[in-house]
């Protein structure tokens, strides 16, 4: 699924299923001190992803620690982004030297519930969905491409990026992404979303040669 929202020069793996059982580095371990097992086996399946991703960029087998934001800390000279949701989990990575950042995000295909859609959604965004095809959950593809915003807007800021801070519009398996907020370097995000196997799974690569941007 995540191949498919996601350009050529992005490295990508992904599980799903319950997770399996995948050893942690030493350092990936402060992530998880506290936490209850079922957590421990996400955080560790996602990092198992993670670095399979990182091989087929050439790496060896490298940690990917959480930081003490819970922002992955990526080996040097690596962007990437990491997302789980029950029953699928999966990474990506890529140079820095070709990308600016990368995130992703897999939500479940089910509508939001009820009340959410007026905290993360603009009056705008959501009027913009109320011309949308039946049998999608478009409104949960908005959220996801908003977590997806977030995800490269933090490590590069290292700030808080608010719902209100966005404005996302869909297109047929694409978004556009326009930032309320300086610091990226730029204020449209270009992305991609997917409907499948019950999942939606959204990603922005945000290339560092703007004419790379589709
Ligand atoms: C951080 C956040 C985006 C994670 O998204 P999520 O849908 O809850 O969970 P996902 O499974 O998709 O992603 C979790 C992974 O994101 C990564 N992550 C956590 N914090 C992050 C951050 N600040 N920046 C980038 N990646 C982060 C981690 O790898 C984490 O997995 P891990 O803890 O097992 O390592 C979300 O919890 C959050 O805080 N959102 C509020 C801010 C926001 O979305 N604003 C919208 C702006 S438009």
């Amino acid at each position: 699924m995540i191949r498919r929202v996601l350009p050529p020069g992005v490295e990508v793996a992904e599980r799903t299923g319950p997770p399996l059982p995948a050893p942690l580095h030493p350092s990936e371990e402060a992530g998880v001190a506290d936490a209850v097992p079922a957590r421990r086996a996400e955080y560790a399946a996602v990092r198992e992803c993670a670095r399979t991703a990182l091989r087929r960029l050439g790496l060896g087998d490298a940690a990917v620690p959480a930081g003490p934001d819970r922002a992955p800390m990526w080996p040097a000279g690596i962007v990437g982004s990491m997302t789980h949701v029950d029953g699928y989990r999966a990474a990506a990575v890529g140079r820095v030297d070709a990308w600016v950042g990368i995130g992703i995000d897999a939500e479940v295909h089910a509508p939001l519930p009820p009340g959410v859609a007026t905290l993360v959604l603009s009056q705008d965004e959501r009027s913009a969905l109320a011309r949308t095809r039946p049998g999608l959950c478009l409104d949960r593809v908005l959220f996801s491409a908003k977590e997806s915003v977030y995800k490269v807007w933090y490590p590069v800021t290292r700030s808080w990026l608010g719902f209100e801070d966005v404005d996302v519009r869909l297109g047929d398996g694409s978004f556009v992404a326009r930032l309320g907020r300086p610091g990226l370097g730029t204020d449209v995000l270009h992305g991609r979303w997917a409907v499948g196997d019950g999942l939606v799974v959204t990603a922005i690569a945000l290339a560092r040669d703007v004419s790379a941007t589709p």
